[in-house]
């Protein structure tokens, strides 16, 4: 991470938080006659450049859509071959990672995942938690509607316990017991490799998030790429049903 470049934009202006569907790894790997996995491997090493291309910009939260709780029904070898890939990347990046300031943490439902994908997970988590330039948050086994359930029922075992009065549930509640509690919503989320669907990704942090659709492939995805993404934010303007100033 030591070639960093000045950032384009206004600070002001840079969204606080960018959440990436990365898709299309396997059409990028059809597309050259490789086999799937290849297209995965090659993405590994655009992750690499989202997360230079959010540090440069000063973006504060990356959230990356890794592994969704709907992708086990791929075939076995392509399972496993992504959680071999993910436990080879994260050994591989931590230390650089930790050096730039990064802060790893991952979300979804990790008591579905292997048990040495689990431990390298929470290691990964303590050796970064101090770190504050950039939050990257990694959704493994995540699924938006499997979130929401669980938020409901923390809230409802506590009004069974008397804790909470029915009376009193706001939208603070569920936020607050979703895994992605006291991180800002993202403002930006970009999807690659042209499909136009959220796929059960952060559906409650998205409600007002700019939705940027892009045909690249996630495995050509670059820096210039993301900072093409942010200077398309800029100049969205975003209303929060109020009409413009
Ligand atoms: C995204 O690429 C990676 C994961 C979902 C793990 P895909 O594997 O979905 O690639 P396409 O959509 O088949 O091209
Ligand atoms: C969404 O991509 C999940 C990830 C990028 C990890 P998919 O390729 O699995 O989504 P669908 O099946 O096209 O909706
Ligand atoms: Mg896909």
């Amino acid at each position: 991470m030591s070639t960093l470049a000045p950032a384009i934009s206004e600070p002001a202006n840079v969204p606080r938080h960018v959440a990436i569907i990365m898709d299309g790894n396997g059409r990028w790997a059809k597309a050259r006659g490789l086999p799937r996995i290849a297209g995965h491997q090659r993405g590994a090493e655009a992750v690499r450049e989202a997360i230079k291309g959010c540090i440069e910009l000063g973006i504060g939260v990356l959230t990356l859509f890794a592994f969704s709780s709907e992708n086990w029904r791929r075939p076995a070898a392509e399972v496993s071959h992504l959680m071999t890939l993910l436990q080879v990347y994260v050994r591989r990046e931590l230390g650089e990672l930790a050096g730039a300031g990064v802060r790893v943490s991952f979300i979804g439902d990790r008591g579905g995942l292997p048990r040495e994908t689990q431990e390298l997970l929470r290691h990964a988590e303590q050796e970064t938690a101090a770190n504050r330039r950039l939050l990257l948050q990694v959704a493994l086994n995540y699924g938006a509607r499997r979130e929401l359930v669980e938020a409901c029922r923390k809230i409802a075992i506590e009004a069974v316990a008397g804790r909470i009065d029915p009376a009193q549930i706001d939208e603070a509640s569920i936020a607050t017991r979703l895994e992605t509690a006291g991180v800002p919503d993202p403002d930006l989320l970009i999807r690659t490799s042209g499909e136009k669907r959220l796929s059960n990704f952060l559906l409650w942090q998205v409600a007002y998030g700019e939705l940027l659709f892009m045909d690249t492939l996630w495995p050509d995805f670059t820096r210039q790429h993301l900072r093409q993404a942010v200077d398309e934010f800029q100049q969205r303007e975003r209303r929060y049903g109020a009409v413009s100033a």
